[in-house]
């Protein structure tokens, strides 16, 4: 667990960067910190493994204040992911991976079936990329050892500042699906700052927004979307993502209660679960060409929906859409 308790930090030069935080951030819990550039954010995230020192305030790891605590140590401890990838050119993928638990004292043989299970986890082929190095990689794959480094020592703690940011949109979705699998199975305490919305709300537990030094409101993706804390917190996401996540519609909603189906023959309609949406629901119209998708819920048939008040439903949902653009 990392707790900020009353934390500033005035730069040398009299900037008030962080202007007064407290935050605890849960043992095995992602967190993502977002808000506008300039806010704070790296700030706060450096402040954790002691890049940078706060003004005022304490931060504990665990119930221990970090200014206490020894910041090689500390660092050794705590996995960081940056944007720029850092790797180090001259070594090789192996190498870069196996640097902090080389540091640490591991032997060879620790190592090794540590680097090769890493690059597995994000589908590298060991074989093929041990001994590359990092030029030699796309992009992507690139932060995808950037991060299997940062998880190398298998660290309780992982910091992420905008890890994915510097990729393409194909990428970046893949790693965030990834980190996401990845953090299921290994429930890693981890602070991920990032300036995308969209990012935060599909791998976050609990997400803090913050604006000016300050956190506006801290919530999970759910409840930020239901209860946004303030105009602010509202505007940063966005009032097309309120209006569409409230809106959006599933075929329940839209289904034909009466029984319709029991004159249907088997090979007149397909099925779908109720609570799937009527874009998916026209997905499975047109690829299976039939007039009628049967409703089910929980193994029963609920109702009918036909094509045509399918069409009807994506087409009224689409203006609704443009309207809220
Ligand atoms: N070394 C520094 N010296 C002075 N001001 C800084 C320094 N680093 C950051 N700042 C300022 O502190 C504020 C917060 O910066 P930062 O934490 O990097 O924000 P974010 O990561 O949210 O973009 C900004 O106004 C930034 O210009
Ligand atoms: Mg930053």
């Amino acid at each position: 667990m990392i707790e900020f308790k009353d934390v500033t930090k005035v730069y040398e030069d009299g900037t008030e960067a962080i202007k007064g935080i407290n935050l605890t951030i849960p043992k095995g819990k992602l967190v993502a910190l977002i808000g506008p550039s300039g806010c704070g954010k790296t700030t706060t995230m450096k402040m954790i493994n002691k890049l940078i020192s706060p003004s005022s305030g304490t931060i504990l790891i665990n119930g221990k204040d970090t200014s206490d605590t020894d910041e090689v140590e500390l660092r050794r401890n705590i996995g960081y992911v940056i944007q720029r990838i850092g790797l180090l050119p001259h070594m090789t993928i192996e190498e870069n991976i196996s640097l902090i638990p080389r540091l640490k004292g591991w032997k060879k043989e620790q190592y090794e079936g540590r680097v090769d299970e890493l690059l597995n986890l994000v589908g590298l082929d060991p074989k093929v990329y041990r001994k590359r190095y990092p030029l030699e990689l796309s992009g992507g794959q690139q932060q995808r050892v950037g991060v299997i480094r940062a998880l190398a020592a298998e660290p309780p703690i992982i910091l992420m500042d905008e890890p994915f940011s510097a990729l393409d949109p194909i990428s970046r979705e893949q790693l965030q699906d990834e980190l996401k699998s990845i953090q299921n199975t290994i429930h890693k305490t981890i602070v991920f700052v990032t300036h995308d919305i969209d990012e935060a709300l599909k791998i976050a537990d609990e997400i803090a927004v913050m604006r000016d030094g300050k956190i506006e409101q801290i919530a999970t993706p759910a409840e930020l979307i239901k209860d946004p804390a303030n105009e602010f917190v509202r505007a940063f996401i966005g009032e097309d993502r309120l209006n569409v996540q409230q809106h959006q519609k599933c075929v329940f909603d839209i289904m034909d209660e009466n029984t319709t189906y029991l004159l249907l023959e088997e090979s007149e309609y397909s099925s779908i679960p109720y609570d799937a949406s009527i874009q998916e629901a026209a997905r499975i119209l047109l690829k299976s060409e039939k007039h009628y998708l049967m409703v089910t819920k929980d193994g029963r048939n609920v109702g009918s929906v036909t094509a045509n008040g399918i069409l009807r439903a994506v087409a009224s949902e689409g203006k609704k859409e443009e309207r809220s653009v």
